[in-house]
């Protein structure tokens, strides 16, 4: 139900490869709940992961809109893949699903760009990479997203991928200081590739990374996924 004279509260879901998050905020930096986080699901199958969405839903109400950050493809409201949670995600119309229950607008788009309507400022070439499970990254002009960017995917270095170098199981396997040295020389490819005015960085591994970045690099907290939202509903 839409709230008097005032915005909007928008609950604004973030869906893991550890860890389903969601709080519901008035406006981006207004939150007027507690977040909750639910383990993911293992295996992380739609119907399981659904359940999970829906009782963190429940735990959250009321809200008047519902934002979802999916890590992998969507496609107006469709998952196509999710390589980080399930072989099973093709063709899964999470929108739909997810607004039967909420009774309530549902916007579903990929977790990177979600993260990334939290963190750009809307000029020149933004882009966004997330640290997790996986790698997700996102990239606008002037505030304009090209939608669904998966860099993760693409060749690295050593016949490699970024996500194969520098997702949670590369961290696990070759320490904090190699992983390090990786994601240097990912940002400096990237800012040679992309021409990138600002490259945020976010997801839960931002927090391993150390000394000092140069300055078009900005590292950001986790919830500005969150941020993104609820910003999300005023994207162009
Ligand atoms: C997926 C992306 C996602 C990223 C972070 C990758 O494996 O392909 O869509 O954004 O993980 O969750």
């Amino acid at each position: 139900m839409m709230q008097s004279n005032t915005n909007p509260i928008t609950l604004a879901l973030d869906v893991g490869g550890s860890g389903v998050k969601g709080r519901c905020f008035r406006q981006p930096d207004e939150p007027v709940t507690e977040r909750v986080r639910i383990k993911t699901p293992r295996p992380a199958k739609p119907e399981a992961v659904i359940a999970t969405i829906i009782k963190l839903l429940e735990k959250q109400r009321p809200f008047d809109r519902v934002s979802i950050g999916f890590p992998g493809v969507v496609i107006e409201g469709v998952t196509q893949n999710a390589p980080n949670l399930d072989g099973q995600w093709k063709g899964i119309d999470l929108r739909h699903r997810i607004e039967q229950v909420a009774k309530a607008p549902v916007r579903v788009v990929n977790d990177a760009d979600m993260h990334g309507y939290g963190a750009i400022e809307g000029r020149g070439v933004e882009m966004m990479i997330t640290l997790g499970t996986g790698m997700g990254a996102a990239l606008f002009s002037d505030g304009r997203l090209l939608p669904n960017l998966e860099l993760g995917h693409h060749p690295f270095e050593k016949g490699f991928t970024y996500e194969e170098r520098l997702g949670q199981a590369a961290l696990d396997k070759v320490g904090k200081e190699t992983w390090n040295h990786r994601a240097q020389r990912a940002f400096a490819l990237l800012q040679r590739v992309f021409n990138y005015r600002v490259l945020y960085v976010g997801g839960g591994n931002v927090r391993k990374l150390t000394g000092k970045q140069p300055d078009t690099i900005v590292l950001v907290p986790n919830a500005i996924a969150f941020s993104g939202g609820v910003k999300l509903w005023d994207a162009r």
